[in-house]
């Protein structure tokens, strides 16, 4: 059953084949969505996006360069997309940024003011920035749907997870501020926190492939999560089986979340 047919939005995050975006991409697709994307500027990621979106038989997708830290990309990506479309059933966040060299365990208390609030900035304060810009589009046609993307090192300490952790800390938070308040035009903000998936930003966290392997031993379910897992959580809150959810975060992490050690 395709639960998502006739239903349009933005996916922002996409670098690549690995990226939970383009899991997430691929699922909503397969439940007959149809969605837009964005690219970080420059000719090469556009390239790169274009490649991984050929692999899901999505390489004429609507597609616009967005740094999502300039106010003037954010607005001109969403007029674009209005324009273009009209009405916005969903939209994906699932972008992070934080400098590799403060990702190091024992390297939290080096982090510098600036370093600290641009991983707020671009990893957070996107999401109400995004929001904000989605808000009337979706308001038009009668609600919608807004995910975006966590991890449990917003909750506990993850060694050299650091500076993301307060930056996650802060999506979720703000997760639940923007549901509180988008209640009332029927958009329902609900984040997904993921577990341990190896793409160009979890390869920025220092040690993280030793962690990998002790997740598949320890978890609940005896494997490490997958990008399908997400994506399929991801179609369940865009659609209607999600109705009454709003500001959760919700684990997708093989059971991870639930281990006192
Ligand atoms: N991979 C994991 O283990 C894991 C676990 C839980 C949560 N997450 C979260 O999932 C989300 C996606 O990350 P991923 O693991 O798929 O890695 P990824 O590197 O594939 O995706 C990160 C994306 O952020 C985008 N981005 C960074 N700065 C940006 C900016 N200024 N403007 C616009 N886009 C920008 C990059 O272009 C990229 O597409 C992130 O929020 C990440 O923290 C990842």
């Amino acid at each position: 059953m395709r639960l998502l047919v006739g239903k349009v939005g933005l996916v922002v995050g996409v670098a690549n084949e690995r990226s939970y975006a383009w899991h997430i991409a691929k699922a909503l697709n397969e439940h007959g969505a149809t969605c837009a994307f964005t690219h970080l500027p420059g000719e090469r990621n556009e390239h790169r996006v274009k490649r991984s979106l050929n692999e899901l038989g999505m390489g004429s997708a609507w597609l616009r360069s967005l740094d999502a830290g300039k106010d003037d990309d954010l607005d001109a990506v969403f007029a674009a997309y209005q324009n273009d479309f009209g009405k916005m059933d969903f939209l994906v966040h699932s972008i992070a940024f934080a400098e590799r060299d403060l990702l190091q365990p024992g390297k939290f208390v080096t982090t510098p003011r600036a370093q600290y609030l641009s991983a707020i900035d671009i990893s957070a304060y996107t999401l109400l920035a995004m929001s904000a810009r989605a808000r009337p589009i979706m308001a038009k046609g009668g609600g919608g749907s807004i995910m975006s993307m966590s991890y449990y090192g917003a909750e506990k300490v993850v060694a050299g997870y650091n500076v993301m952790g307060v930056a996650k800390a802060a999506l979720e938070c703000t997760n639940r501020y923007l549901a509180s308040e988008l209640g009332v035009d029927k958009i329902r903000v609900n984040c997904i926190s993921g577990g341990y998936l190896r793409t160009l930003a979890s390869s920025a966290v220092g040690g993280t492939d030793q962690m990998a392997e002790a997740v598949t031993e320890k978890a609940p379910l005896r494997r490490g999560v997958e990008g399908a897992d997400v994506g399929k959580t991801a179609v369940y809150l865009a659609s209607d089986l999600s109705s009454g959810v709003t500001g959760e975060t919700i684990y997708v992490d093989c059971g991870v979340n639930i281990l006192g050690s």
